[in-house]
């Protein structure tokens, strides 16, 4: 059989290869030999770090702090509501403060920099119905900008000021929607502010077959009235140019929601420059959600 030590080849002449003090090569190279390859690689590499230091820096040069460069045009921004629950579900049992202390807990933390003092010291009275138009001129930056008062007191039932729990406790929850922050965004014209709508979404619950708990949803109130997200807190100019900016708010309180049920419910925008998505993008002004209230008839 053959063994591995049988098959090398004997060339007779058994050089070390390491470090042969004949040639005075080392792992088979003589000294400027290796010289010449570390340097052919030094140079090399200060070269590509040379080359990714230009590209960089130009690129950098390229983008603007206080604006993206690239943006998606005229998207319709997704909404989201607070408090989120989890997975967009809102249950709770109106005999178990608990379980919905942790709401009211939310929301408070939410609402806190809204506060009228801090509204006041922070942010401009606008004049409503207007864009709050704050544009550079040319080069010269007209940073940080303004931003609108939302005074948490114009949520009224539901700015949890006099009713401390939201109305959770009373079976009468509020939720607040907020329309995602898109820079640059105009989000309607002719003086005309979006608002926004709820009711029951139609769900499916087989194959073809649809359901929607209208009866269960029952009398809504906007606040502030209409529900609208006033012109005057748009356009949004991004973090860092409007350092006070306030996301303009919308509250719905279910007045006569069903008990003891599930009820699923789906909020959009209602805008004359803003498309709700459709098959495409379900989640394009609009947000959906779930809420269960239980009360214990005794
Ligand atoms: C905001 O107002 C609420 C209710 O009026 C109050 O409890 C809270 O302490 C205030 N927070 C700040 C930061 O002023
Ligand atoms: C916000 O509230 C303060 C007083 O709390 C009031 O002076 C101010 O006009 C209000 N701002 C707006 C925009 O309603
Ligand atoms: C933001 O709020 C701070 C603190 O009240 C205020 O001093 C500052 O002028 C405000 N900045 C802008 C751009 O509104
Ligand atoms: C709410 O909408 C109604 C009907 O469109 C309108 O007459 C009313 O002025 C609006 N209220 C506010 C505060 O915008
Ligand atoms: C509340 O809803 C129930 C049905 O769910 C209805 O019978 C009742 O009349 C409603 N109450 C008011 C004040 O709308």
């Amino acid at each position: 059989m053959n063994n591995k030590e049988d098959e090398r080849v004997d060339t007779g002449v058994k050089e070390p290869y390491f470090w042969n003090p004949r040639t005075h090569e080392f792992l088979g190279r003589t000294a400027s030999s290796w010289g010449l390859i570390l340097l052919f690689y030094l140079v090399f590499y200060i070269f590509l770090g040379g080359m990714f230091v230009l590209t960089m820096y130009v690129m950098l040069l390229t983008l603007d702090d206080y604006k993206p460069t690239y943006q998606d045009r005229l998207v319709t921004p997704g909404m989201m509501i607070r408090p989120r629950g989890e997975a967009m579900e809102i249950l709770y049992n109106t005999k178990d403060t608990e379980s919905f202390d942790i709401y009211a807990q939310t929301l408070n933390n939410f609402l806190e920099s809204y506060n009228n003092s801090l509204q006041v010291q922070n942010n401009d009275e606008c004049p409503p119905d207007n864009y709050f138009i704050q544009e550079d001129s040319g080069e010269v930056r007209n940073n940080p900008k303004r931003s609108c008062q939302f005074n948490r007191s114009t949520l009224e039932e539901c700015s949890g000021i006099t009713d401390r729990t939201y109305g959770y406790q009373k079976g009468q929850p509020c939720v607040l929607i907020k329309l995602n922050r898109v820079i640059g965004m105009l989000p309607g014209k002719d003086g005309q502010s979006p608002y926004v709508t709820c009711g029951a979404k139609r769900y499916k619950v087989g194959q073809d077959e649809w359901k929607e708990d209208s009866d269960a949803i029952g009398e809504l109130a906007y606040y502030p009235p209409n529900g609208t997200f006033n012109l005057m807190y748009f356009p949004y100019y991004g973090k860092k140019a409007q350092l006070n900016y306030s996301q303009p708010l919308v509250a719905v309180k279910f007045l006569n929601i069903s008990l003891n049920t599930d009820v699923n419910v789906e909020c959009k925008i209602n805008s004359n420059t803003l498309k709700t998505g459709g098959e495409r993008d379900k989640f394009a002004g609009r947000v959906s959600f779930k809420l269960r209230i239980t009360s214990p008839k005794n």
